[in-house]
């Protein structure tokens, strides 16, 4: 329990100062990660369940090496490789894993909503590892965690978030957190990418030519196109879409000279990136933001499991 959170899922119901305590206890972290012996006894004793329903990289390697250096014990499941193959529900799996007296399940599902219904069926603390188009806490976490090391305040902060607004968890949950930290937001897309009702995501500003946006952003965080969750053709081609909504090196003349860029990963060169800006020396954070995934991951195990009772990182 943080606070009053049992659960984090819904990053909307954190405040500013909650979201700020998950901040700098992840700083608190990076110093282990830093360390020759990367590992805390936090968490000993605690068992942690991922399950990933759907393919991962960043999320799961992270989560599991923040589990394994606080010392928790973690089982790793999901997908292909378990019972619902055979037709096992979802609540079903989730009571035969509670009877092994479990204290956390760590979700990933390409169904909108998965992780609430495990917190429903479970006694278990749940993190939402990313949820159909819903959401994507922890990635606005570590998100916020890397623009936060780079521009030191969130105060009226001009973001941009480019690309393919409609399909995306990660907006669902990076826009309410940007706002909540004082951020001014602006989504940008082809209409064809945007959602139907594109207020509802809680923008201060609408965009539909990058072009017109690009010198006023400090961010311009860029969304991968959701092949897999594509319905139709919403652009003629992925080459106009990167001529139009793509961050060049041509296209970098129109932003500040300290904007930073950010992306969730994974990345398509040739699609939301030409081959040279996710690499820019300067401005690119994007494997910063996957270094603060461990440390903002750390952190909020640490206070969701109640690590805060055993001390942080001795
Ligand atoms: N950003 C993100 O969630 O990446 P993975 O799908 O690789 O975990």
């Amino acid at each position: 329990m943080f606070n009053n959170h049992k659960h984090l899922i819904d990053i909307s119901e954190y405040s500013d100062s909650e979201l700020m305590t998950i901040l700098t206890t992840a700083k608190a972290f990076s110093q282990v990660n830093e360390r020759a012996i990367k590992k805390v006894p936090t968490l000993k004793g605690k068992t942690i369940v991922n399950m990933f329903n759907e393919p991962s990289t960043r999320t799961r390697s992270s989560f599991e090496l923040a589990e394994k250096r606080l010392s928790a014990d973690t089982l790793n499941f999901g997908g292909s490789s378990t019972s619902t193959v055979k037709g096992e529900s979802l609540i079903d799996t989730v009571m035969t894993l509670d009877a092994y007296k479990i204290d956390c399940i760590v979700v990933r599902d390409r169904h909108a909503g998965a992780p609430y219904i495990v917190s429903q069926a479970s006694p278990a603390v749940v993190i939402d590892a990313g949820d159909g188009k819903h959401g994507h806490p922890t990635q606005a976490l570590l998100d916020l965690y890397s623009i936060w090391e780079r521009k030191g305040s969130f105060d009226g902060l001009k973001v941009g978030v480019v690309g393919d607004i409609g399909h995306s968890r990660v907006c669902g949950s990076l826009i309410p957190a940007l706002k909540i930290m004082g951020a001014e937001v602006t989504v940008v897309a082809p209409g064809t990418l945007m959602p139907p009702a594109p207020e509802v995501l809680g923008a201060d500003h609408i965009a539909y030519n990058l072009d017109d946006v690009l010198p006023d952003l400090d961010v311009v965080y860029m969304l991968r196109i959701q092949r897999e969750r594509l319905e139709g053709a919403p652009f003629p081609s992925l080459r106009e879409y990167h001529q139009l909504f793509g961050l060049t090196k041509a296209r970098e003349r129109l932003m500040k000279p300290d904007a930073i860029i950010c992306h969730p990963g994974p990345i398509n060169r040739g699609v939301e990136f030409d081959s040279y800006m996710p690499d820019h020396p300067e401005r690119s954070v994007i494997i910063d933001q996957v270094y603060a995934g461990i440390c903002v991951r750390m952190a909020a195990l640490y206070l969701l499991l109640g690590g805060a009772d055993n001390g942080l990182a001795s």
